[in-house]
């Protein structure tokens, strides 16, 4: 048996899974063998993601749930353990940014860059893994950013973001005697909604503000979803069972 299918029978959850690194994160762990809850804000909003996934002949149900509201959180992961089966993988990747420079930052920007990264990863991973310790196994992979070293206009986002890789450590620790590997991924530039909102509200054509990025990135390119979600198929292989507590910056090589 490969790597790749050695996660063959897992369920797995990942948040923020409608579009960007999450939907195609759930495609690849779905190709690895995993059924996968593809959790978002709206069920409607992950058909698309779950129609790839059957189209490809996995197994999939798209979840509705807001992460940072505990109800929503217990009820998602009831649902999927009770129709796909005990979840033993999460990727807690929801996220959002409202980006501001200090000064002009509101109270509710914080709030809810806090609530969605912060809240949302400890609600998503308190439900879950109760289903790792049963099953004395488990991977959690946490979604941070190279905005963790700092990143002007993202007083907020670089907060969240650097808290996960404590709290990811602390899981790790935690964790460890059960089987669980906790890890995170920082990505640099990927190439998705996200991004192309921040080049919206700075006024640059999407194109001009992805070919600016490049020619910073050793790689000189931009990152795509599918450079997240293999790395996020390495940490939840049955193989990388002695990594964790990681943080991997991936990035296309460090700021020159
Ligand atoms: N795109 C990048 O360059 C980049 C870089 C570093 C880190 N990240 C991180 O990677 C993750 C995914 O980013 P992306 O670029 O794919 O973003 P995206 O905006 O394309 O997708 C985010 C998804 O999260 C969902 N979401 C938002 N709030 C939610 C909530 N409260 N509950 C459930 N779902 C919610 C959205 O509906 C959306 O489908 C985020 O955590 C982001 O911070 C992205």
């Amino acid at each position: 048996m490969s790597e790749a299918s050695s996660t063959g029978s897992r369920v797995a959850i990942v948040t923020g899974a409608a579009r960007g690194i999450g939907a195609a994160t759930a495609l690849r762990l779905a190709q690895d063998g995993c059924a996968v809850g593809v959790l978002d804000l709206e069920e409607s909003a992950g058909k698309d993601t779950v129609q790839a996934i059957e189209a490809a002949g996995g197994r999939a149900l798209a979840v509705g749930a807001d992460v940072s509201d505990a109800e929503q959180v217990e009820a998602a992961v009831a649902r999927v353990a009770a129709e796909l089966g005990a979840p033993t993988v999460l990727v807690n990747n929801a996220g959002v940014t409202r980006d501001n420079m200090l000064f002009k930052m509101t109270e509710a920007d914080w709030d809810v860059v806090m609530n969605v990264h912060l809240r949302g990863a400890f609600l998503m991973t308190r439900a879950v893994q109760k289903h790792m310790i049963d099953a004395k196994w488990g991977r959690i992979v946490n979604l941070s950013s190279v905005s963790a070293l700092g990143n002007r206009g993202q007083a907020n986002y670089s907060t969240a973001k650097a808290g996960l890789q404590g709290f990811t450590k602390t899981l790790a620790i935690e964790l460890g005697k059960f089987g669980v590997t906790a890890n995170a991924i920082a990505p640099g530039f990927i190439q998705t909604d996200m991004t192309k909102a921040t080049a919206e509200r700075i006024g640059i054509p999407f194109e001009d503000f992805i070919a600016g990025a490049a020619k910073e990135i050793p790689v000189q390119r931009v990152g795509q979803p599918e450079d997240i979600a293999h790395l996020v198929s390495f940490f939840v292989s049955e193989g990388a069972g002695f990594v964790s507590g990681q943080v991997v910056y991936a990035a296309g090589g460090p700021k020159a």
